[in-house]
């Protein structure tokens, strides 16, 4: 999709559809509809009338050969109630647009910017929400969705003045939404086409493109690094685990802080002996959103350059049974020397990120932000809208809830309390992998915790916010990408606070 800026008055741009959005009550009066020339909103207030056009959210009324306009054909998006708008919104309302526009093989648009200056902003949510709007993952259909892309997106200012932040958020709205989409096609991938050495490959590939240095570890390297917990992870499975390191190394950043982000990279996990029911079992190739999450990060920090070390460290592996598997009651060793007792081997995710957080602070980062489809627990307490957010660091969990609410993204902090410590001690070793059902995604963050030590740390749990099977007008049903746009938006802020 060509995104672009379009400065002719709103009456004389040619374009295939010209989209404005308007608020419930008055969708002929409000909103960017109130740009339009007289002619144009007469037909509006017409509908308005009539009880066509109620500018109730995610409404489409789409007016062909539309009066004193050039564009072909004229969409009015509702926006719902006025005092509920932000930009959130905004981003939701361009998804819908892209996704109505397309279905009709419109493919050229222009997005009216209202207000009295271009801001940057609104510029950069429309930009997210249309290209995010235009993700299908229907690439194995062998016709597909996706073929119906809209070629070109513009933002039409009506003659205003564009300013270097605002041509600025256009490129960053780009680079992020790419990023999330990028993420979003990693998840999507079954497991036979997304092994843990096609997801080494598929960082590579990104790193190569965008500058990135990476490093892939293989299994003859992780087991040298004493790695055990990873490693008993994945001797089930026949397939070779893998460690990818990706580093941001910008001269100009000072020397702390590191950042250290580390995703589970679990590209299919059937619970291994503690076999998983299969019942929607297929769901489980997601289970390396975490690491799918930290490479899309990667990939839009690689061209947003913030003045920040940044080190992503993904452990990919599956997670299968077989002769070879770890069992239940196996005591492992993992690289911190801490031995971790297996009462359940479908509680992989905190024994390979145990070994990566281990790695991470070996590497020198001094910060660590986990991100993992770590338990189907966090989606009981907050469902698929909300990613829940651990750490006993409150500076930090801060941080990363502010930059989670700049970017749009819900998330919630759940507590974690030393009394719940007992729940996953092991009567033969320092610790047990799994706490029981009550308070699963607590006792799970916590356990990954123990192993960043005295280092800050905040854990996303994305078990639920990583996929979505309900379709919106605004978004396929599928992989979210959710939780890149929190993480890049940390970073740039740290970026700030550093100068
Ligand atoms: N990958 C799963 C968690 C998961 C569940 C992700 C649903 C996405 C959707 C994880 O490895 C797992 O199996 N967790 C167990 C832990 C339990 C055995 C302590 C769980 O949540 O049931
Ligand atoms: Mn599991
Ligand atoms: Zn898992």
């Amino acid at each position: 999709m060509k995104v672009e800026f379009r400065h002719e008055p709103l009456a004389q741009l040619p374009c295939l559809a010209l989209v404005t959005f308007a608020f419930e009550g008055s969708p002929a009066s409000s909103g960017s509809v109130e740009c339009l020339p007289a002619e144009a909103r007469a037909v509006l207030s017409e509908l308005q009338s009539a009880g066509e056009l109620s500018g109730k959210a995610h409404e489409c009324t789409l007016i062909h050969r539309p009066a004193s306009l050039m564009a072909t054909k004229l969409l009015v998006v509702g926006a719902g109630k006025k005092g509920k708008f932000n930009d959130a919104q905004l981003r939701r309302l361009a998804g819908t647009a892209v996704r109505y526009l397309r279905a009709r093989s419109i493919g050229d648009l222009a997005w009216v910017l209202d207000g009295a200056e271009v801001v940057p902003t609104t510029v950069q949510a429309v930009v997210e929400g249309a290209l995010l709007g235009d993700y299908d993952g229907d690439r194995y259909k062998t016709e597909r969705n996706g073929e119906k892309r809209i070629d070109r997106l513009g933002l039409a200012t009506g003659g205003r003045k564009v300013g270097d932040a605002a041509a600025g958020a256009l490129e960053r709205g780009r680079i992020l939404a790419e990023a999330q989409n990028f993420t979003r096609d990693l998840v999507n991938e079954p497991s036979n086409r997304m092994t843990p050495t096609l997801f080494a490959e598929r960082a590579k590939e990104m790193a190569a493109r965008f500058g990135l240095d990476c490093q892939v570890l293989g299994p003859e390297e992780i087991r040298a690094l004493r790695m055990g917990a990873f490693w008993a992870v994945a001797q089930g499975s026949e397939e070779p685990p893998k460690l990818v390191v990706l580093r941001h190394s910008p001269a100009d950043a000072p020397d702390s802080p590191v950042v250290g982000l580390i995703g589970k990279g679990i590209t299919f996990d059937t619970g291994g002996i503690s076999i998983k029911a299969s019942e929607n079992l297929h769901e489980m190739k997601t289970d390396m959103a975490g690491g799918a999450t930290m490479l899309g990060a990667m990939q839009a920090i690689a061209q947003l350059k913030p003045r920040v070390r940044v080190v992503a460290v993904v452990p990919a592996t599956e997670n299968m049974p077989s002769g070879k598997a770890y069992k239940p009651g196996d005591v492992i060793t993992s690289m911190s020397g801490k031995t971790i007792e297996v009462l359940n081997t479908d509680a992989e995710g905190r024994l390979v990120l145990a070994d990566a957080l281990t790695y991470a602070k070996q590497l020198g980062c001094t910060v660590l932000i986990d991100a993992a489809t770590l338990t189907g627990a966090v989606t009981i307490a907050l469902g698929n809208i909300t990613t829940g957010v651990f750490g006993w660091n409150k500076d930090w969990v801060d941080r990363v809830l502010a930059a989670a609410a700049a970017a749009g993204e819900k998330m919630w902090a759940l507590p974690l309390d030393e009394e719940y410590r007992e729940l996953y001690k092991s009567t033969i070793a320092d610790l047990a992998n799994t706490g029981g059902r009550y308070g699963g995604a607590i006792t799970a963050a916590m356990f990954v915790g123990e192993f960043a030590g005295d280092t800050p740390w905040v854990h996303l749990d994305i078990a639920g916010t990583r996929w979505s099977n309900e379709e919106k007008p605004y978004r396929a049903k599928g992989p979210t990408g959710h939780g890149v746009r929190t993480l890049v938006q940390l970073l740039m802020n740290l970026s700030t606070w550093a100068v």
